[in-house]
């Protein structure tokens, strides 16, 4: 298969950080153009990774010839890749796929009406530590109690970390003036009753929409929400219903002053203990490490299992490529995407108003 040319659509930190040094190096992938809103942005980054296009109007690139791939790393996603699949491209969405159901909805019929593979960027889902901590939670038949904890810092903590090509230069009033249309699109996916909890249902979507794929790809879906609590403004806790004896709670928030990245993904049976422990995800190739505490032979024993260097980011371009050459679906789909959306607003609407 020729290297699949991909249009990128979205110059900002996470594609800076992450995705343009994937697609750059990996042999599977050139990078056709790009875009973004920032004229500046866009003419460095160009410039740094070779790309031939450089525009600010996606329409440009999306529609192109030239282009087989477009990768979504806009905030805001279904306008970009609605065009995309309906020009025949493949799309690889950055998460959440969208801030409503209609939004969710209105990418996949254009998909579907395509016929593109499209996948969801949930890269953690393609991290070698949870395939393998997941596999060892799958293979326990005496899980009671599941449980996934994010407490992040707050978004700009990591900014340190690295040089972003920023510019002030985008459109005027972006994105400040963008913020209303996606509150109105996230208070009428909570509908009337929980419209003042947007703040909350924003956090779940952006950091905490994570969380429910990784538990989706580790135990599948929940049969509903037993109880949730916005404990502030900014953190929430649910309880999840897995079935008789089966319980998972979930614990997601920003606003901690932790100076390390506290996300794990714990199952809990009656004489072992696994736990996913993930790395910051704004530091590449830091590894994931899997725990398990189980009885043996009469006494306690933990293991520590530091499983890979293989960064997340990397591999889910690789599934990515690998589903589009074969014509397989996705490990992380739209559909499991929009079920993601689907059961933040019910942990939102869950909370006693
Ligand atoms: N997988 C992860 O761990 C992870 C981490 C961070 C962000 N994200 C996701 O990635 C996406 C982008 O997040 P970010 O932090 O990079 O945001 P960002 O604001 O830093 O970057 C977004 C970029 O898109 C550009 N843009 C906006 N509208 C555009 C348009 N119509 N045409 C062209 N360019 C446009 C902006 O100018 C900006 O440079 C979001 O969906 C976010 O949820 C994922």
């Amino acid at each position: 298969m020729q290297p699949l040319r991909v249009g990128v659509v979205g110059c900002g930190q996470i594609a800076q950080v992450m995705h343009l040094r994937f697609l750059e190096e990996l042999p599977q992938f050139r990078i056709a153009g790009v875009c973004d809103l920032s004229p500046t942005v866009v003419e460095r980054i160009g410039e740094r990774y070779g790309a031939p296009v450089r525009c600010t109007d996606y329409a440009e690139l999306v529609t192109r010839n030239d282009v087989d791939a477009v990768a979504v790393l806009t905030m805001e996603h279904a306008d970009v890749a609605i065009m995309a699949a309906e020009a025949g491209k493949h799309l690889f969405i950055e998460k959440p796929i969208g801030f409503s159901l209609t939004e969710a909805d209105r990418i996949i019929a254009a998909v579907e009406r395509a016929g593109v593979t499209a996948m969801i960027g949930y890269m953690k889902r393609y991290d070698p530590g949870y395939e393998y901590g997941a596999a060892q939670m799958r293979q326990m038949d005496d899980v009671r109690l599941i449980r996934v904890h994010d407490f992040a810092v707050d978004f700009t903590a990591h900014l340190p970390l690295f040089t972003l090509v920023t510019a002030d230069d985008a459109p005027p009033g972006y994105p400040v003036e963008r913020q209303p249309a996606i509150e109105a699109r996230l208070r009428e996916a909570l509908g009337p009753s929980h419209a003042d909890l947007v703040g909350l249902f924003s956090m779940l979507l952006m950091l905490g929409s994570h969380d429910l794929a990784i538990l989706r790809g580790a135990f599948g879906a929940p049969a509903g929400v037993l109880y949730s609590d916005a404990v502030s403004e900014n953190e929430l806790l649910s309880v999840l219903d897995y079935g008789p004896g089966r319980r998972c709670v979930v614990e997601v928030g920003v606003g901690s002053e932790l100076l390390w990245w506290d996300e794990q993904l714990t199952a809990y049976g009656r004489d072992t203990i696994v736990e996913i422990g993930f790395p910051n995800p704004f530091v590449p190739y830091a590894p994931t490490t899997v725990t398990i505490r189980s009885n043996e032979d009469g006494a306690p024993v933990r293991k520590e299992i530091p499983v890979s260097h293989q960064e997340a980011f990397r591999r889910e371009w690789e599934h990515f490529h690998q589903c589009v050459g074969d014509g397989s679906p996705p490990r992380t789909s739209l559909a499991e995407a929009r079920a993601d959306v689907e059961l933040a607003i019910a942990m939102i609407r869950a909370i006693a108003v």
